[in-house]
């Protein structure tokens, strides 16, 4: 499975005997699904070449920290700015001291420091009695406490004959505690489809019905799903919105053009959220020619749009659907009959219009409250920025998918909406 899927990895190789079993480690970490890049130290090139990891991540390979050429392409800022993830294996003794004391003599050194925001995990490998030094260990207590990951030392024979612990954790566990980093409830290798903003219902050329949504909180989703791993497909109505970093976006215009592109996607999917604010009427008529104003009263004949999450529910059942309920009254009760008339795994409520006012939420703005539903179950997210609400959201539907899945497994499924 691709557990590493849309990771950055930046992978730090340092100057240990196990150097050459990082080459397997980057052909694994692509197989994972993730993006790697390699720094070298100095150290790292004298027991591997550059050459080998160029090859096998596809990429240049970074060594140098004083060179301007090297700095005016992808310099140690933009290396850690890039990365979701520092993983330094093999990371020597000597190394671990150097980061200890926060030292940017080398790039690999000044890429940790200038990515001090970044997950980083290191993979000591090196002889037991080097491992076991008082200095080596009081290096791994201080990098532990100041939020590094330590991966291993594995126990066992060494390269030197000695028999004990510091050898290179093996890359298949390296992989799955790296998965194990990003979000609890992570989404890595799943395909998340959202949809988002207002639709465009056309009257005539020039004119059209629509509605206030920004877009702002399925962008946020987007970008939530994809931290946490999952390939995003965003279905975007017309909004001034930039696309998320690694979130393959369709722009579409009216609820017919949305309904078509979600149907057409929602069969590679494992999630479906439905944010989008779909117009649910569109006229009956629309004029080719721009309709010109006369004295006379104007009526406007309104036919309903297609219901699509619904529509991809019954296309689709085993697919797991987040619809979103803007409501400017009885928000609780609407909800709920959202949720079984949908036949939907979970709604996320809103309050908009002006009970949503007094507290500057929804339509346009950057924070937002949401109650969740689901069968036997509820959780009232408090008021916070989209983003963040967002995350939080991402985190409780990756856990009640996986449930999903697991009573689809052990096809129960029937005893759950048994229940509703
Ligand atoms: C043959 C050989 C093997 C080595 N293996 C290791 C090792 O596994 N772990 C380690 O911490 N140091 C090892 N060293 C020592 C490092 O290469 C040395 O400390 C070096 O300065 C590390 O540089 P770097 O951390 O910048 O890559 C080894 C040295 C030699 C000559």
């Amino acid at each position: 499975m691709q557990v590493l899927t849309n990771k950055r990895v930046l992978l730090g190789v340092t100057g240990s005997i196990a150097a050459y079993k990082a080459a397997d480690l980057v052909r694994r970490l692509r197989e994972a699904g993730a993006d790697v890049r390699v720094v070298m130290t100095r150290g790292a090139t004298e027991f591997v070449t550059p050459m080998t990891f160029q090859a096998l991540s596809g990429k240049p390979v970074h060594r140098h920290l004083l060179d301007a050429e090297a700095e005016a392409g992808m310099g140690h800022i933009e290396l850690a700015r890039w990365a979701d993830v520092i993983l330094v294996a093999p990371a020597t003794a000597d190394f671990l001291a150097r980061l200890a004391q926060g030292r940017a003599n080398d790039l690999l050194g000044a890429v940790c420091l200038a990515g001090s925001n970044v997950l980083l995990a290191v993979a000591p490998a090196m002889n037991s009695q080097m491992w076991s030094s008082p200095a080596s260990q009081e290096n791994v207590r201080l990098l532990g406490s100041r939020g590094v990951r330590i991966l291993g030392p594995d126990e066992g024979e060494q390269a030197c004959g000695e028999v004990g612990a510091g050898r290179l954790l093996a890359a298949e566990a390296m992989i799955s505690r790296l998965a194990a980093l990003f979000a609890p409830g992570s989404l890595s290798g799943k395909t998340v489809l959202v949809s988002a903003g207002p639709t465009r219902e056309a009257i005539d050329p020039v004119r059209y019905l629509s509605n206030h949504s920004s877009g702002k909180m399925g962008f946020s989703i987007a970008t939530a799903a994809r931290e946490a791993g999952a390939r995003v497909i965003l279905v975007a109505g017309p909004v001034a919105l930039a696309t998320p970093d690694r979130v393959e976006r369709i722009d579409v215009v009216s609820a017919m053009e949305m309904h078509d592109v979600i149907l057409a996607h929602a069969q590679k999917a494992d999630i479906f959220i439905a944010t989008a604010a779909v117009a649910d009427y569109r006229p009956a008529q629309v004029g080719d020619e721009k309709l010109k104003k006369d004295d006379s009263r104007l009526t406007l004949e309104l036919v309903p749009t297609p219901d699509i999450l619904a529509a991809v529910k019954i296309r689709f059942p085993c697919l797991f659907c987040v619809g979103f309920a803007a409501e400017t009254q009885n928000l609780v009760n609407h909800a709920q009959q959202k949720l079984h008339k949908k036949n939907i795994d979970m709604v996320a409520a809103n309050q908009v219009g002006p009970a949503a006012k007094a507290t500057g939420g929804t339509f346009g703005s950057d924070d937002n409250a949401l109650h969740l539903f689901w069968r036997g179950g509820e959780l009232e997210l408090e008021q916070a920025s989209k983003d963040k609400l967002a995350r939080r959201l991402i985190g409780i539907i990756a856990q009640r998918y996986a449930q999903h899945c697991a009573h689809y497994i052990h096809g129960d499924v029937i005893h759950e909406s048994n229940q509703a």
